[in-house]
């Protein structure tokens, strides 16, 4: 930025060059002594000619160097920037994303980035360039003749008035018009993930006009905004050309009384036109600079956002399988659902265990608890014995296998949708086999021409409900979990397809600590523990024939359960 500084003044310093050089020129000319023929002025006007391209080059090298300097320390500055932005998601945790929409999320690193590096760029490149400017040109003006320099100027708070105002009134414009763009966008990208339930409902119409209106208002805000700026111009090129007439006026004036000469009065309507632009670029800046200030603010705010789940041990941390809930409670703090209540219960060692209970009764909270996503309202969490706010997370989190209720496949490959969970990364194709084979997913992965490079999401192969359940239990299968955790993963699949995994996975659920949820008791009737969650609260604790025994919720659900696969 130092440098960009330099070339700035280097830069002027040339540009201001010019019309005093042109000034001497004039002069010189009129006193015509060194000019005998048409000869001595050619020769004459080549050198005036030369020496004039030079100026202009030197003005325009730097200008170059200058651009070069500045505009690269912004790219640079917006590249930290993005990457501070995401770095600090990552590090963020799970609540501040549900506090959080996406497409906030989006605007802090695109948007806002982008705004603050306009700043840093043109904002700041323009604004030294008027500084410099002005003080060059006021200076040699006054030195020609400080009389005639107030005339010229005299304009100028009228024209600076002006700008503020015209531009204040294009800025709350332009600012109408993102605004109806975004609205634009939004229903635009609404309408294309959401274009199967259009056309199933027949909506197009009604879509089609929502748009309409929108793009409607957009135009009609861009209309406004093109009408002051169609006046913007027009406005300063007429207070320029006041003052031009001025330096000629006034200026034609002086010269009865010989206080200036020709040559003088030129030089001044080169200066008075070199400031327009400069001019002209101060309610643009003045914009860009407010519009960058609040974007750094936002950007600040989340920056300075403090994630609440904080590793505070590093040291190595190796799971040997114990699990155990002491009087846990947790409230959702957006909601105020009391999600899980007092519940206690232990996991030894390579215990398969099982929590049943209706949709909404808390199952999945008791997950994120478990893998640390928040921590409990009340009561504590211990594996093997050690709080789970003093063991290494990150440890922990590697050595378990997660398949959570929504599963997320990302847009690549199916192959590489597996190995992300792989800890190993050197997965060879026979390990995919199988895994793929244990989930039962390897019979649809042959059916593909891709195989496992076959490409999933917006651009490859949807895959139906069922089948994404398994691969996302492959992903965790590839980990060799030391926990295994299946959230309702079965949910989309049927209970012959659910028994033929289970089969499959025995020998693995048998030799780790393993914790299985679900709201159907064909999933978990094998598990050695059995715990019942309704409200959060755990009803009944037991095998699966204790709990039939028992003759209490467990055994109704049983029955009601067998009754529906009948
Ligand atoms: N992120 C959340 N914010 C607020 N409330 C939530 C959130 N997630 C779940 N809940 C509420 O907590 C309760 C338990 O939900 P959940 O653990 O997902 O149940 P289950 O997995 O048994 O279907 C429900 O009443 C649900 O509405
Ligand atoms: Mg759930």
């Amino acid at each position: 930025m130092l440098l960009g500084v330099l070339f700035i003044i280097l830069s002027n310093y040339f540009g201001v060059q010019m019309p005093m050089f042109v000034k001497s020129t004039v002069d010189e000319l009129f006193k015509t002594t060194t000019i005998k023929n048409i000869s001595d002025f050619l020769t004459l006007l080549l050198k005036i000619g030369g020496f004039y391209m030079f100026l202009a080059f030197m003005k325009g090298l730097f200008l170059f160097f200058l651009r070069q300097s500045i505009i690269i320390m912004s790219r640079l500055i917006e590249y930290d920037l993005k990457n501070e932005i995401y770095n600090q998601y990552q590090r963020l945790d799970y609540s501040f994303f549900k506090k959080n929409n996406t497409g906030d999320l989006m605007n802090r690193i695109s948007e806002d980035v982008g705004q603050v590096r306009m700043y840093l760029g043109p904002g700041v490149m323009y604004t030294i360039n008027l500084a410099v400017l002005f003080t060059m040109i006021i200076t040699q003006m006054i030195n020609i003749n400080a009389t005639l320099t107030l005339f010229v100027l005299l304009p100028l708070p009228l024209m600076s008035y002006l700008i503020y105002k015209v531009s204040s009134k294009m800025n709350k414009l332009s600012h109408q018009v993102q605004q109806e763009q975004s609205k634009m966008s939004t229903l635009i990208q609404e309408t294309f993930s959401g274009i199967r339930v259009i056309k199933a409902y027949s909506r197009e119409t009604e879509v089609k006009s929502k748009f309409t209106k929108s793009a409607d208002e957009y135009k009609n805000r861009n209309m406004k905004l093109v009408l002051v700026n169609a006046l913007f111009m027009p406005t300063i090129t007429f207070l320029i050309g006041l003052s031009t007439l001025l330096s000629i006026y006034i200026g034609g004036l002086m010269t009865y009384n010989n206080t200036i000469t020709l040559g003088e009065i030129v030089a001044f309507i080169f200066f008075v036109n070199n400031l327009t632009w400069p001019f002209a670029s101060v309610g643009w800046v003045t914009s860009i600079i407010q519009r960058a200030a609040a974007s750094q603010e936002r950007i600040n705010d989340f920056l300075k956002e403090v994630p609440e789940i904080i590793n505070m041990n590093n040291n190595p941390f190796k799971f040997k399988g114990k699990i155990e809930f002491k009087n846990v409670s947790y409230t959702y703090p957006n909601s105020g659902i009391k999600a899980v209540q007092n519940l206690s219960f232990t996991i030894n060692p390579n215990e398969t265990f099982a929590i049943i209970g209706k949709t909404g009764s808390g199952k999945s909270t008791i997950v994120n608890l478990l893998m640390r996503q928040f921590d409990p309202t009340e009561g504590e969490i211990l594996i093997d014995d050690i709080n789970i706010k003093d063991i290494n997370i990150h440890d922990f989190r590697k050595q378990t296998g997660v398949i959570p209720q929504d599963v997320f496949l990302f847009s690549d490959t199916i192959g590489n949708n597996i190995k992300f969970g792989a800890i190993d990364k050197n997965v060879s194709e026979s390990d995919l086999i199988l895994i793929t084979k244990k989930a039962h997913v390897y019979h649809n992965i042959e059916g593909f021409p891709d195989k496992f490079e076959t490409l999933l999401g917006e651009r490859g192969v949807n895959l139906s409900g069922g089948q994404k359940q398994r691969l996302s239990i492959a992903r965790a299968l590839i980990r060799k979990p030391n926990l295994l955790i299946m959230d309702d993963c079965l949910s989309a699949v049927d209970t012959e397809t659910e028994e033929i995994i289970l089969k499959n996975l025995k020998s693995d659920l048998n030799s780790r600590t393993s914790v299985i949820v679900s709201h159907r008791i064909s999933s978990i009737r094998n598990a050695d523990k059995i715990i019942v969650i309704d409200n959060g609260t755990k009803m009944e604790e037991g095998a699966h024939l204790e709990l039939i025994h028992l003759n209490g919720i467990y055994s109704v659900m049983y029955k009601k359960q067998l009754a529906e696969e009948k």
